[in-house]
């Protein structure tokens, strides 16, 4: 069954011209079918420089309107509509409006889970991967509007030393992980590292060997000597993890650190997808050009 719906989903691949992008937490099925896996960033990069003519993106909304914003002459589809990210809801266009208007010097760097409309009132956009190399580079005189997620604000606070205005979002799937979960785990395994997100709280960011986004968890446990790691990020990841990593050992945290949004996505409804042409995610044009600038600006940013 699942080796047919693969043959098709190939099939119609080549006839529509299409890309499949899967993000780290994707469910392991969709992840193994993608023509490329990563990361916020990586997959931005990604949606940037294919030449394919429909982008297939499995991930959640933003994820999407990302690639609709830098290509705009690409057929975006995400393969459920209702796959959103309950973070980047929790600022909205006006909120920011009024923020930046009780600071109106304040440079506004927004996190790439954001709505487009966000991204299009904020200088500067930035995802885990990228954030401490940006706020870095920003003059040292200027107020820094950090919005949504307070856990990676402050984790930016916390490394680079910048006072910042920290919007008060965060990940619903990330807040289930306590400090108890990483403290347990350990006790299990002593001799493991403990690799974080910086979406966790502070707590769990203080128990924590690393704190790396998923792409950057892909690139230290392939180059670590290590053999065991605890990791405190949503359950997607393990699966690429093992897959690039056959002799070491992966364990998650907590069973409980899911994102239900990520798991919508299933190999049908890619098929679907490809099939209907669904769900075609646009931006409007003068929110687009003006989110593309605060992309482009992270896009220079690329960690070493
Ligand atoms: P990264 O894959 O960029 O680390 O982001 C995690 C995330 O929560 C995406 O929604
Ligand atoms: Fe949004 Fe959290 Fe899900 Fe990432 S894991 S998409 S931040 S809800």
């Amino acid at each position: 069954m699942a080796g047919e719906i693969i043959e098709k989903i190939a099939a119609l691949k080549r006839q529509r011209r299409a890309v499949i992008l899967a993000h780290n937490y994707q469910i392991g099925e969709v992840q193994d079918i993608a023509d490329f896996t990563g990361d916020s960033l990586g997959l931005s990069i990604e949606a940037a420089k294919t030449d394919a003519e429909t982008i297939v993106f499995c991930g959640v909304r933003f994820m999407a309107e990302t690639a609709a914003i830098l290509s705009p002459e690409k057929t975006v589809l995400l393969p459920e509509a209702m796959a959103g990210c309950p973070m980047a809801d929790m600022i909205d266009a006006k909120q920011l409006a009024e923020l930046k208007k009780r600071r109106p010097a304040a440079l506004v760097v927004c996190y790439v889970n954001t709505t487009a409309e966000v991204k299009a009132l904020s200088d500067y956009c930035c995802t885990s991967s990228n954030a401490l190399q940006l706020v870095r580079s920003l003059p040292a005189d200027r107020e820094i509007i950090f919005v949504p997620d307070r856990n990676l604000g402050q984790y930016i606070v916390d490394r680079t030393g910048r006072e910042m205005i920290l919007w008060p979002g965060y990940c619903l799937t990330h807040a289930r992980i306590t400090a108890e979960d990483v403290a347990k785990a350990r006790a299990t395994y002593p001799d493991a590292v403990v690799m974080s997100h910086p979406e966790c709280n502070s707590e769990v960011r203080a128990c924590s060997d690393e704190l790396l986004s998923t792409g950057q968890m892909l690139k230290f446990a392939a180059g670590s000597a290590r053999r065991r790691f605890i990791v405190v990020t949503e359950i997607g990841i393990i699966h690429s993890l093992k897959k690039a990593n056959p002799g070491k050992e992966f364990i998650p945290v907590s069973d409980r650190a899911v994102c239900p949004n990520m798991k919508k996505i299933t190999l049908e409804k890619v098929l679907w997808s490809l099939q209907d042409m669904q769900y075609r995610v646009t931006v409007p044009e003068d929110i687009r050009v003006r989110a593309r600038l605060a992309l482009d600006r992270m896009l220079e940013v690329i960690p070493k």
